[in-house]
């Protein structure tokens, strides 16, 4: 028997190769083929630096050969590869069946508190009119909560406030935002003032549907030369007409407010076709909004004002009772339980 030739030993390795190639069983069994015959230090590289060895007259058939071999197992390889991922897909797709038309999972949604959206509801109108957003702190001393509001200490009036006292002495939870009035005024110095003061405030009640121990409030504050009832009474109905609709009508009673002098309560006609009429208003057709009144001349001066010289006027609005009037809810308390059956409604 004749000794193999150098174009024998290509047939066998095609043979081999091939005979290897289809005994890969997945992708990377492939790849491993592929650098065990293609890779830097091949079977492919070494038959081609075999050529060297060749005899002079072989060389051209060796290398044709060696160029068609290459050829016919890079696309079986080719072909083996296609094949393994079309099959591994396959098993992905039966193994861990994907339906695409299933509606996608939507993620949830965050919304703001329904007391930060009227809140913003309240600053924008009052942005429109003019008025800045002024924010002062929570816990006050009693001077500023009281005294310099024309309350010096044992007057009757401060039963209006349910107060919360901390263990400091004479430092108080705010039970209104009217202390703010003092910051604002000390802070402007003698210069015209038109703002709103937001802001938390605290009492210490009974909680009930209608009373909770904190809740929001919106001061109002406009100080300057000439300011009179007509400018309050212009601005509230203004207010009140783009909170609560444009035919609203406004309705001013006479009260009593320590730190405002003459001082009013608000009313606002409630709509005939809200079927809730009848119970908001408890038959009268006419709701309160707010208390307010001119700026007691004692209270100017303790913002460091002229009461000789500049007039002003005060409000003080719950915005979580407007909220309340207008979708007809009737328990405070349901704000600051964090049920979210009653926070997605909004
Ligand atoms: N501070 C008052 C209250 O809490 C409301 C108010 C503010 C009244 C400003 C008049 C002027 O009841």
């Amino acid at each position: 028997m004749a000794d193999a030739t150098p174009l024998d030993d290509l047939k066998q390795l095609e043979g081999q190769a091939l005979t290897q190639l289809q005994q890969c069983a997945d992708e990377a069994a492939l790849r491993a083929w592929n650098t065990q015959y293609f890779g830097d230090k091949g079977v492919m590289k070494t038959a081609m630096s075999n050529l060297a060895k060749i005899p002079k007259d072989q060389k051209p058939a060796y290398g044709a050969e060696l160029n068609r071999i290459k050829a016919a197992i890079t696309a079986a390889y080719e072909a083996a590869l296609a094949d393994a991922k079309e099959k591994a897909l396959q098993v992905s797709l039966t193994t861990n069946p994907l339906d695409v038309t299933l509606p996608g999972r939507a993620p949830a949604r965050g919304r703001l508190h329904p007391a930060t959206q009227i809140l913003r509801q309240i600053y924008s109108i009052f942005a429109d009119l003019g008025f800045q957003v002024y924010r002062t702190r929570e816990v006050e001393t009693d001077e500023l909560n009281f005294e310099f509001l024309n309350m010096p200490a044992h007057h009757p009036a401060r039963d209006m406030w349910d107060t919360f006292f901390t263990t400091t002495p004479g430092v108080v939870l705010r039970t209104h935002t009217s202390p703010g009035q003092i910051h604002v005024m000390r802070e402007a110095a003698g210069k015209p003032v038109r703002v709103i003061l937001p802001g938390m405030c605290y009492r210490n009640e009974a909680i009930s549907t209608r009373s909770e121990i904190q809740f929001y409030q919106v001061e109002g504050l406009v100080v300057g030369e000439g300011v009179t009832m007509a400018d309050l009474k212009g601005t509230i109905t203004a207010f009140a007409r783009r909170m609560f609709g444009p035919e609203r009508q406004v309705r001013i009673r006479s009260s009593y407010f320590p730190f405002t002098e003459p001082s009013i309560e608000v009313d606002i006609d409630w709509p005939k076709d809200d079927p809730n009429r009848d119970r908001l208003t408890k038959g009268t057709g006419w709701l309160e909004i707010l208390g307010a009144g001119m700026v007691h001349p004692n209270v100017l001066r303790a913002g460091g004002y002229d009461p000789e010289k500049v007039t002003g006027f005060a409000f003080g609005m719950g915005p979580q009772r407007m909220l309340m009037l207008k979708h007809a809810i009737d328990d405070i308390r349901l704000f600051w339980q964090n049920d979210l059956r009653f926070l997605k409604q909004f």
